[in-house]
């Protein structure tokens, strides 16, 4: 069986970082969300995998290489535009060829990882196996409906949802599939859907099973999404404080790199800090995720990410819930006028006291 992630599409959701990233990159509990879906593919034992990659190729190929440090074979399928995941699997065809295969959406992350449902498949033998999870807001997905747990209609983001059951961004298929991608037509958002092609393989009398995903699922592709996929992998960290603490509390499970040093800071767990960090005078709560090269001083914060190369320095309110990208710096400032003063990316939010 081979593997097909796809890690093009555009990130409007979660810019600005998307402006300088890819959103597959942005990092959970200090690892790229796409490097989850890399391992799941190996510990299910796929060692051959394509990544549908469109204008962040080169950021894509610059942090996934040539897959060995996953221990994988990784071929890159660009894509020239994203025009829908029916349209990736289209353009996957060559590479495919008449394996079967696991599709999995970049921005997507499942506690089981995917080898129950490789297994499933090979048991069971159907066309397609989807994966399905009850979701509170069923019209921001593809939906499901079941009938005595046979699908019978798939519907990509309805308006009036007839079902609370959201397609899982993980498909395995068979080479039937490509006969579908082929023969739908684009989506009123213009995208050919791959909600379209399954319940175009359902019509034709194809073996489509369903599977209900126990463990939690995220599609990360929001902000809210991602703090709350943080907070998911952060609870299973397990104690690691490598790092020098001088005068510090460190309460429960906490990581730090071996290079970082922390003074006078009270860090109550769960929270990762990278390496060459320095932190003095902090607080930092619960289901933070600090990366490399991040000066905290004076400050305090939780529910947080922040990425490489940032600094936050001398805030008199607590940050919580916030998504700061790389070398950003943030800082109270004594000078005259007393005003705020920013220099922020395009679509950026800033939330003030
Ligand atoms: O997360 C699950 C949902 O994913 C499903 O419930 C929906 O049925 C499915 O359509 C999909 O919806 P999204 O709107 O979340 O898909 P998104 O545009 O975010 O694309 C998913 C991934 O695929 C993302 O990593 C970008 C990549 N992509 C997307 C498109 C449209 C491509 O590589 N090429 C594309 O053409």
């Amino acid at each position: 069986m081979k593997g097909l992630i796809l890690s093009g599409g555009a990130g409007t959701r979660l810019r600005p970082i998307t402006h300088t990233s890819a959103k597959q990159l942005v990092p959970v509990a200090n690892k790229p969300v796409l490097f989850y879906g890399l391992e799941a593919m190996r510990a299910a034992g796929i060692a051959e995998v394509g990544i549908v990659v469109g204008d962040t190729r080169a950021k894509i190929e610059a942090a996934v290489g040539d897959g060995s440090r996953f221990d994988l074979r990784v071929t890159y399928l660009p894509q020239e535009a994203p025009l829908g995941l029916a349209h990736a699997v289209m353009i996957a065809e060559d590479f495919l060829g008449d394996s079967a295969f696991v599709m999995y959406l970049g921005d997507n992350l499942l506690k089981e990882g995917i080898a129950p449902f490789v297994q499933r498949f090979a048991e069971t033998q159907p066309d397609a196996l989807i994966l399905l999870q009850k979701v509170a807001d069923p019209s921001a997905y593809g939906i499901a409906e079941l009938e005595d747990g046979c699908v019978t209609r798939l519907v990509e983001k309805p308006a009036e949802p007839r079902s609370d059951l959201a397609l899982v961004g993980v498909y395995i298929f068979t080479p039937a599939v490509f006969e579908s991608v082929k023969a739908i037509t684009p989506s009123p958002r213009g995208e050919l859907e791959i909600t379209d092609a399954i319940q175009h393989m359902i019509d034709r009398g194809r073996r489509v099973e369903a599977h209900i995903v126990k463990g939690w699922w995220k599609d990360t592709g929001k902000l809210e999404d991602m703090l709350e996929a943080n907070r998911l992998i952060l609870s299973t960290i397990e104690r690691d404080v490598r790092g020098t603490t001088t005068e510090c509390i460190v309460e429960g499970p906490v990581v730090v790199g071996a290079t970082s040093r922390l003074e006078r800071c009270t860090v109550r767990g769960p929270v990762i800090i990278g390496e060459r960090c320095h932190l003095a005078g902090a607080f930092i709560g619960p289901y933070t995720a600090i990366n490399d090269d991040v000066t905290i001083e004076d400050a305090e914060m939780e529910n947080s990410i922040i990425l490489e190369g940032s600094s936050v320095c001398s805030l008199s309110a607590r940050m919580t819930d916030s998504l700061i990208g790389k070398n950003v710096s943030i800082r109270r400032s004594d000078a005259r006028p007393v005003a705020y003063r920013f220099m922020v990316g395009d679509s950026s939010q800033i939330g003030i006291l």
